[in-house]
This record gives structure tokens, sequence and C-alpha cells, in this order.
């Protein structure tokens, strides 16, 4: 259902992979709110294609670029400036990559080299786009900036292994540059704190499949999809929520401020003696 909360907005959408990405469906569900869109992705991935079928879907031009290479970011965003015609209303980065994770390194004997590339491209990157926006002036004042995080910059998920210094520093980028761009412009930039969800990113965890059981079995709500973070976001680039910034907000179905659950607290009791007995 659309309330055309969107209506008039500009936006660009990083990080849609694939039809899982949440991404995606963020695409999706700003175009039916009325969004016009510029989708983007390392040229890498869109060599796999993916996503002509959604910026078919969504009506948008699709401009590649490296979120780690300043001149791609200066590319991207007078392109799509020439496309709006006029400035830009709301940025979703939905990017993350370990090569750590990825190669199997335990967080105990992590390459270094490979963390520079995954603290550049997942947590930096978030302040590379705005600061290419800032420079070039490119965000209309009241817009908005959502970056999408995970609970393991709080609380430990060993097996979440570096990304969770990524995503701690990607938070902190999220608070500090979300003051200096409040006070210039009125722009609110926001961390989302995002269930475990299957895309590809969230597949490439250890152990992930186990993981989103428990997280399901911990949430009160259960685990959030991808398709009703793709709705927080919206509300987020909406007029409705312009006084949100520099927050780090969850939308995991109440995992974050859950103790323990019953469900979890049943898996772990041994059967009782003779409970398989019939009386
Ligand atoms: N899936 C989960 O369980 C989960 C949970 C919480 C937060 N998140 C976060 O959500 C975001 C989106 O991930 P997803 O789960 O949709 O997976 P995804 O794999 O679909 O998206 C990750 C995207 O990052 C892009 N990317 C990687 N390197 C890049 C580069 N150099 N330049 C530009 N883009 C680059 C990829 O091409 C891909 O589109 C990530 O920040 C991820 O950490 C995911």
């Amino acid at each position: 259902m659309s309330n055309n909360l969107l209506a008039g907005k500009k936006g660009i959408i990083f990080g849609a992979l694939d039809e899982k990405s949440i991404a995606w469906k963020t695409a999706l569900a700003c175009h039916a709110q009325g969004a016009q869109l510029v989708l983007t992705n390392a040229p890498v991935a869109l060599r796999m294609g993916e996503i002509n079928k959604l910026a078919e879907a969504v009506n948008a031009p699709v401009i590649g670029a490296d979120v780690t290479n300043m001149d791609d970011l200066k590319k991207l965003f007078e392109e799509a400036q020439a496309h709006f015609g006029g400035k830009i209303d709301f940025i979703l980065h939905s990017i993350g990559m370990s090569l750590n994770v990825r190669k199997g390194k335990h967080y105990t004997e992590i390459d270094y080299e490979w963390n520079k590339k995954t603290l550049d491209i997942s947590s930096m990157s978030l302040h590379r786009v705005l600061r290419t926006a800032w420079d070039m002036d490119a965000l209309n004042e009241w817009g908005s900036v959502v970056a999408l995080t995970y609970i393991a910059a709080q609380r430990v998920f060993p097996d979440y292994n570096e990304m969770a210094d990524a995503k701690a520093l990607l938070e902190s980028v999220a608070r500090s540059f979300g003051y200096h761009y409040g006070v210039k412009k009125k722009v609110r930039i926001n961390t989302i704190s995002q269930s475990p969800t299957r895309t590809t990113a969230g597949s490439g965890v250890k152990g992930f499949d186990a993981f989103i059981d428990y997280a399901e079995k911990m949430s009160p709500l259960g685990n959030a999809s991808a398709d009703d973070c793709a709705n927080y976001c919206v509300t987020l680039f909406s007029d409705m929520t312009r006084f949100v910034t520099m927050q780090n907000l969850f939308h995991d179905g109440g995992f974050s401020l859950t103790g323990v659950s019953e469900a979890v607290v049943n898996s772990m009791k041994e059967p009782a003696e003779g409970a398989n007995t019939i009386a």
C-alpha cells in the first residue's frame, strides 16, 4: 500500500546486488512511495547484471561507483543531480564487505591489509559518500541518510569477526558527520541495526543459519525481514521523522533488549526424566 510518503523526493540507493539485498527491497519500497531513484553499486557487482532488472522495475538509471574511490563518487553525484535536475533528498548506504570473513580468518589472526579494505569499504565509505555530497552541496535541507549496521557493534558475536569493528566505526561516522551536517544543512544521518537477514552478505558469516534461528527465538516479534527494513528506511527518508538524527535505531523485533526468551530457555532444557514414558 502506498501513502506517497516520498512523493517528489529523489534518492540514491547504494548496494542492491540481487533481489535478496536489503537495498533492493528498499529501492522497491521507495519507488512504491513515489520517490525517484538512482541505483549504484561497485562495477564488479554491476557485471552480474541482476541490478538491471531492478532498474527497470523502479525506472532508475544505474551508475557504477566503487565506494572507496572519490572520483567515482564525484561522478555519481554529478550524474545523479543531472538526472534529477536538482539536489538529492535521501541516500541509503547498504554496503559491507570483509575479506577476512570471506577467507575464513579467525578474529585473532586477521590480515591487516584486508582489514584496511574492510574498514574502507564498510565504514569509511559512509564518510566518503557524505564528504562528496558535502563538498558538492548535493543534498537538500532536511535530507536524510541511512546506513545499515548490526548489533555486533555493541555486543560480541564471535563469528561476526572484524565486521563488528567495522560496524562500530560506521555508527560513529554516522553520529559525527550527523552533527556537522545537521548544523550546516539540517541533514539527518542515522544507522538502522537490522536483524540477521538471508542475503549474500549475511550468509557469508560463519554459522549464519543456526544464528538466524537463535535470533528468531530470542526476539519477541521474531526477526525483522528485509521488506520490513525497507519500510523502516522509507519512514526515515520521509518528512515524518525530521528530528531523528545521529541515532543507531534497532530494527530487530526486540532482540537487542531481550536478556533471554522462554523459547531459548526451553530449547536448552534437558528432557525431563521419564518424559518419554507413557503415564
Ligand atoms: N544480512 C544481514 O544479516 C544484515 C544484518 C544487519 C546489517 N546488514 C547490513 O546491510 C547492508 C546490506 O547488506 P545485505 O545483507 O543486503 O547484503 P548484500 O550482499 O546484498 O549487499 C552488500 C552490498 O555491498 C556492495 N559493495 C561491496 N563492496 C563495494 C564497493 N567497494 N563499492 C560499492 N558497493 C560495494 C555489494 O556489491 C553489495 O551490493 C550491509 O551493510 C550489511 O552489513 C546485513
